[in-house]
């Protein structure tokens, strides 16, 4: 086997967000990969980094009162902190935000204009007068200038469907600070990728894609390839273009050469030679992970950029689907928006890797994370039929052999056919097939289990004149456990090291075909306990706590609602009972100081009279909605028993109702004359 020299990378998150287990399929498929590929031997590098530039970062910093340095640091944090728990072992974590990054963005960006790939021209866009910036598709909200739904998208219709320029949307507004956008003109910069379409078109057919991958972009190049935007006027965050001021580079830019900069950053931190790597003629392989969403950027905008470049290509593009949880999009309000936080909060890292692995494919179909499935399949496999082989036996051989395995092999032909198996467990590992590698060494186990059963140590130590063969048997259960061990270390890298503690001996592709005799082993510690249902359900519990009001969701009722699935009207929710609606106290409140929260662009700080002299506090998201001067003197309602909320700018003690799809289409609710602060609304 001779040694590969390989580079994987999975798709940098942004740093906006936290890491939740939609992302996890990621990076635990390319951790277990790139695991496995060092397992063998390979010179196997795993890079990622977060995403840091682009305007949502940009908002949202602004929103929390902090710089957007502030906040991706606070965010690579996190996501550094969420990764290690999951035991995702990068080699290297950076950012997009780095020296690295900037002089790779500029080195890149001048061979390409030096090339002539680069092409301005003068556009319109949409402009938000009030906070004097361009405005992103996803900003900009309206009525389909197709059916005429109300609040859609900037781009695109969810009731029919259509797509469209936001320049199209009626009754425009900002979703920034609810202006009406005005049009406005500027000089962009252009990648011309239609200028690489031969290439591309060769490129995909040299059997780097996925079939899947190799026909979605067949469709591609018959529609035809546009020039691509690349650069965003100032306020933006990021890297200012080299000789084009007040220009910035795109964020999808500079996005994909976040993969070179934390190579280059490892590469200085351990003497690795970068440019052997990404030279053109390169006899290393690159490979990169990513999620179906994000195939037109890494299958013709990235090549495009590094050929244009005079660099090599990646020699593959992974892409994997998309998680839903218990067969539907994962959904804040039903509390399958799983966070990994909150998933470590409650359950072992390792029974999501497995679980992930047993379903995982080469292919780009959709992953349901079904949460039945998911405890059964761990408590079956890998507590009822992998750890259950040492646990029959490890006992007796501490107890009884002094803790020594036997010199004897009781059943070498078992014995070789678990080590047979190894070459096509590792097949299937290269090819991205998990769940058939977990399939074969599922029914090796099964095959263990069949012989414990079959020889019955439990029986045979009773008896003193079969202590020789209950002692061989016991240890054949060890050597068969030791095998399959060996198999899984990619996928349970945690259960791997401790079942090396228990076994003394390291578990290798160069040691695993040589069985354990006369070795001495340690006592036997549970390697994995079943997954508690209790567990499983306080984890969804917390999720949905999650959508408790906080900066990000403001406190009001309509703004955290989830858009509706028709643009008519939200479905009506789950019948309850009148004790259950007896639970929400609701009061008659007055406001009576109202005022503007400095660093949030959405909020409004109230203090609220609710009677008998008590002022609540309430930070409500309406500020888009009404100005102080208008709310204050009036009576409203709000929920009095709502558990009280630490947010950054202080104690929000309560919720004020309002209706409406959110922005400056927000309406508080007021009583009829008479109400008198206090009153409860039953
Ligand atoms: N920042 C870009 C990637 C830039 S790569 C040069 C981005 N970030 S992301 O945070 O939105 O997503 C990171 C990765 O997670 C992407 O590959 C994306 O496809 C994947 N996933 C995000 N949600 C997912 C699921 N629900 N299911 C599976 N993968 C998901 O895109
Ligand atoms: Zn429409």
């Amino acid at each position: 086997m001779s040694t590969r020299k390989i580079l994987v990378t999975s798709a940098l998150p942004y740093a906006n967000g936290p890491i939740h287990l939609g992302h996890l399929l990621e990076y635990i498929q390319t951790d277990i990969w790139a695991r496995f590929q060092k397992a063998r031997g390979h010179e196997c590098y795993y890079v990622c980094a977060d995403d840091a530039h682009g305007t949502p970062i940009m908002l949202k910093a602004q929103e929390q009162g902090i710089t957007s340095e502030q906040m991706i640091a606070k965010t690579n944090i996190e996501h550094q902190a969420d990764f290690a728990g999951f035991a995702i072992g990068f080699d290297n974590y950076h950012s997009t935000h780095s020296d690295e990054n900037r002089e790779f963005a500029s080195q890149i960006y001048n061979k390409l204009n030096a090339g002539g790939y680069i092409k301005r021209k003068t556009i319109s866009q949409l402009f938000d007068p009030q906070k004097q910036m361009f405005l992103p598709d996803r900003f900009v909200k309206g009525d389909c200038p197709k059916c005429g739904a109300l609040d859609q998208n900037g781009d695109s219709c969810d009731v029919c469907g259509a797509t469209y320029s936001p320049t199209e949307v009626k009754n425009a507004r900002s979703v920034v600070s609810g202006a009406t956008p005005v049009l406005k003109d500027s000089e962009h910069y252009f990648f011309d990728l239609p200028a690489f379409g031969q290439m591309l078109q060769d490129w995909t057919r040299s059997g780097s894609l996925q079939d899947e991958m190799a026909n979605k972009l067949q469709e591609w190049f018959k529609d035809g390839l546009q020039m691509w935007d690349i650069s965003r006027d100032a306020p933006y965050f990021g890297f200012e273009i080299p000789g084009a001021p007040g220009k910035f580079f795109y964020v999808w830019l500079d996005a994909p050469i976040g993969y070179l900069a934390s190579f280059k950053n490892l590469c200085d931190k351990k003497g690795i030679d970068f440019d052997s790597f990404w030279q053109l003629d390169s006899d290393a392989e690159v490979y990169h992970f990513i999620g179906k969403d994000i195939i037109y950027f890494h299958s013709l905008f990235w090549p495009a950029m590094l050929h244009g470049a005079g660099m090599r290509k990646p020699n593959a593009i992974f892409a994997h689907g998309f998680v839903t949880v218990n067969g539907a999009k994962m959904s804040k309000s039903r509390g399958t928006f799983i966070k990994a936080r909150t998933y470590l909060d409650h359950l072992n890292p390792e029974y999501l890797r497995y679980y992930f692995a047993s379903k995982l494919s080469s292919s780009i179909t959709d992953l349901d994370l079904n949460l039945d499935d998911f405890s059964q399949k761990v408590n079956a496999d890998l507590v009822g039929k992998v750890v259950n082989i040492a646990s029959r036996c490890a006992g007796f051989i501490t107890k009884r052999y002094d803790g020594k395995l036997s010199a004897n092999v009781a059943e070498p032909e078992l014995l070789a056919e678990f080590t047979a198996a190894g070459e096509s467990i590792a097949d299937s590992f290269e090819k991205r097939e998990f769940a058939r590698a977990i399939r074969d060494i599922m029914a090796l186990a099964d095959k263990a289990n069949q012989y414990i059963d079959a020889k019955a140590p439990w029986v045979l130590v009773k008896d003193d004149s079969k202590q020789q063969e209950a002692h061989d048997v016991c240890s054949m259960g060890i050597n068969l456990f030791r095998v399959l061990m060996h198999y899984l270390k990619p996928v349970l890298p945690v259960m791997a090291s401790e079942t090396e503690a228990f076994l003394n001996s390291e578990l290798s592709w160069s040691n695993y075909q040589q069985p354990l005799t006369n070795h001495a082993i340690n006592p036997f510690k549970a390697l994995m306990q079943r997954v508690e249902p209790a567990k499983v359900a306080a984890m969804l519990e917390a999720s949905k706590e999650n959508l408790q009001p906080a900066a990000e969701e403001p406190a009001t009722k309509a703004a955290k609602t989830e858009k509706p699935a028709s643009g008519e009207r939200e479905p009506i929710a789950e019948t309850i009972s009148i004790d259950d609606f007896a639970k929400i106290d609701l009061r008659v409140a007055r406001i009576i100081k109202a005022e503007a929260v400095e660093g949030a662009d959405k909020l409004v700080q109230l203090q609220l009279d609710i009677g008998a002299g008590e002022v609540r506090q309430v930070f409500a998201g309406i500020k888009a909605a009404y100005s102080p001067e208008q709310l204050e003197g009036r009576l409203t309602v709000m929920v009095a028993n709502l558990a009280p909320r630490k947010m950054r700018f202080g104690l929000s003690e309560g919720m004020v109702l309002a209706a409406g799809p959110g922005g400056s289409e927000l309406f508080i609710l007021s009583p009829d004359d008479g109400a008198e602060p206090g009153m409860r609304v039953k």
